[in-house]
Order: C-alpha cells, then structure tokens, then sequence
C-alpha cells in the first residue's frame, strides 16, 4: 500500500437532506470514487448545515446522514482508503469558523450567490436564522481544517469555494506574514498555513430532472430531491423504470419546421442519454430519427432505463449488502471521523499557533 502521507489531499462532501441521486453521482459522486487512488481524500457530511432549514426535523437529518454513508459506500468508496465523516464530530471545524467569521465581512457573506440562490428557492425571505448566513463561513472551515489541494464539487458550490479562497489568502497574509502579491499556486511556499485550494468541477455540471421546464424561462430544472424530478441511486429498477417512462419530454419534437429540436436543455430524455448512454453512436442516430419523427418517446425511454438500469445495479446490489449491516455503517463512519480529528485538530494547533492562542496542548478521542 502507498503511503497516504505522499498523496495530496482532497475534501468535499453533501448536506445530509435526504438520498444521493443520479446529480450526485455525475456531478461529484463517480469522481470521487475515481479520485481515491491518487489523492488522501476526505468526505464531510455537513450535518450541521443540514440544521439551517430543518432544525426540527432532527430525527430527519440523522436518518440522512446515515443514508448517504451507506450511498457512499454503495458508490465504491472505500472506508480502508478514503475517510467520511460526520461534521458535528469534528470540533476543529467549529473552532476555526469562529477565528474564520472574523475575516470575512458581513455583506461579502450575504453577497455569496448560493446564498442568494438559497434564500429565493427555498422561499426563506428574512426569515433564515443566524445560522444560514455562518454555514458558509463554517463550509470554508470544513475544507481548511483538512488543508487540501483541490475540492470536487458541482457547479452551485463554486462561490463557497472562492469565499474559501479569500479567508485562506487573508489569513496567510494576516498571520503567517505572506505578501499579498503572492501568487495562489506559491502561499504554502511563502510559509502560509492554508493551500489557496482549487475547485474541481465534475463530468457533468448540472443534471436536469426528470420533470417540465420553468414556464417562465424554458429551461429544465436541476435534479433535485425537493423538486421531485429524481431519480435516486437507491431506486429499484422498477421505480427507474416509472420514472423514465413519465417523464417529460419537450412535446414541439417533430416539429416539421424545426428540424434537429432535440436540445437536451429542453428535453431531458436527451440529457439524460448524452450522459449516461456509453454508446454516443447510438445516440447521435437516434436524435436524429427522433427530431424526424421517425422513433418515438417510447423507444428511446426504454433504452435509457435500460442504460439507467446497467449502471444502477452493482450501487444497488452494495446497498443492499450494507443495508444489511448498519453497524458497517457506523463503523466506517467512526474510522473515518477518527481520521478527519486527527488532521483537524492538526491544523487547528498549527493556526492557533500563528494566532499566536497556543496556551496548551490537548487531545481528543472518540
Ligand atoms: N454545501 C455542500 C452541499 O450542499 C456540502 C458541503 C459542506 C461541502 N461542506 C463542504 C462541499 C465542503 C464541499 C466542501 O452540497
């Protein structure tokens, strides 16, 4: 086995409010999995940011953490190399969002656009807790706590990623004494604490869902749990079957005047076989049939539940396996949370330090 303490690092992680869906999987998911030979790799589930819009359904929150540690592990990540954890159990994390909140100023908190974007979808008006505005500060501290290289995340996150930046930069500059012309790539060089960490976009940024467009805009929705427009990674391949079959498609297909309307941003059958059907052959001829009116919906919907199935099915065989076995569950979990505390409480000495707020030394168990 290689040493991890070579391998650079990478953290990302999901909010705990419900299952993994086919989003999940493209998005970040497949290139996690993909990711755990070369890199030291870290999963949060932020369950403490689960608590900024359901701070009464906490019995919700718990069963979500749990579900997702087993989607993880049905997913092919493995608790041998790779560490998941559950946030509320990395204390490090709490610490540095408090000395973190300190160099970020209020307004650039609430000008964060996923923030924003948070606020309208969920119609959450002024009406969020104090919280909701810190979890963002609290996601920069997920990911200095573990120091890491880069972040896999989906396109929503990036704004996060980048206040991540900022606090890295000032607190570099602030106290570790890096000149702020330094370039991003050279801050550890300089003798900065935290990487000036780099964003890692997946395959795919954006799935849409299986439902109609905005009326207003035309365009599809993102695959979403609260949207009803997804398909889970624990769905059996009948529900993949009624799903597929159901679902939308843009009705103006055969349009005689508009030949070659098959534009995946406005038909998701057509999203959904550009990123999940391997044989590009097949799909390229049948868009083609299809913007003619010589295949139907049908046809086309039960080739991608047939694709959908394929890939499906050995994430829905392990689930089951783990299903079965809860206390793997937890077991990886406790592993890999023991892991993310010593790396945590790590850079929280090493940042106390140039805080100079090193009175004493202390350690944690779980
Ligand atoms: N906010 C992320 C989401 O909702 C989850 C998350 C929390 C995260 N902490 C993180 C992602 C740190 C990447 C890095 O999907």
């Amino acid at each position: 086995m290689s040493s991890s303490a070579t391998k650079p690092r990478i953290l990302t992680g999901d909010t705990p409010t419900g299952k993994l869906h086919l989003g999940h999987y493209v998005g970040s998911v497949e290139n996690r999995v993909a990711l755990q030979d070369s890199y030291e790799c870290f999963f949060i589930i932020a369950n403490k940011h689960a608590f900024t819009t359901r701070a009464e359904q906490a019995g919700e929150i718990r069963q979500s953490v749990l579900e997702i540690a087993t989607d993880y592990l049905a997913c092919g990540i493995d608790p041998n190399r790779s560490s998941m954890f559950i946030q509320s159990e990395v204390p490090a994390i709490d610490e540095l969002t408090f000395f973190f909140a300190m160099l970020i100023p209020f307004n650039r908190v609430m000008r964060n656009p996923t923030l924003a974007q948070e606020i309208k979808d969920k119609d959450l008006g002024d009406k969020y807790p104090f919280g909701f505005p810190l979890y963002a500060v609290g996601q920069t501290a997920d990911i200095l706590a573990f120091r890491p290289e880069m972040v896999p995340v989906g396109e929503d996150q990036l704004p996060h990623l980048e206040m991540t930046r900022e606090v890295a930069r000032r607190f570099n500059q602030i106290y570790c004494g890096v000149d702020p012309q330094t370039e991003d790539d050279d801050y550890v060089r300089a003798g900065g604490l935290f990487p000036i960490i780099k964003p890692r976009l997946g395959r795919v940024k954006r799935l849409v869902g299986t439902g109609a467009p905005n009326p207003e805009t035309g365009q599809l929705y993102k695959m979403s749990k609260s949207l009803n427009n997804a398909i889970f990674l624990s769905d059996d391949a009948d529900t993949v079957q009624k799903k597929i079959m159901g679902m939308y498609t843009d009705p103006r297909r055969v349009r005689a005047t508009d030949p070659g309307e098959t534009d995946p941003e406005k038909n998701p059958l057509w999203a959904f076989h550009e990123t999940f059907n391997p044989d590009t052959a097949w799909v390229q001829e049948h868009k083609v049939l299809y913007a003619a009116g010589k295949v139907g919906d049908v046809a086309v919907k039960r080739k991608l539940v047939e694709v959908l199935n394929t890939i499906i099915e050995p994430i829905r065989t392990r689930r089951k396996h783990y299903e079965q076995r809860p206390d793997d569950v937890i077991d990886a979990l406790r592993i890999g949370t023991r892991r993310a505390n010593v790396v945590a409480e790590q850079t929280l000495a090493l940042a106390k330090k140039a805080m100079k707020q090193d009175y004493f030394s202390r350690s944690l168990r779980i």
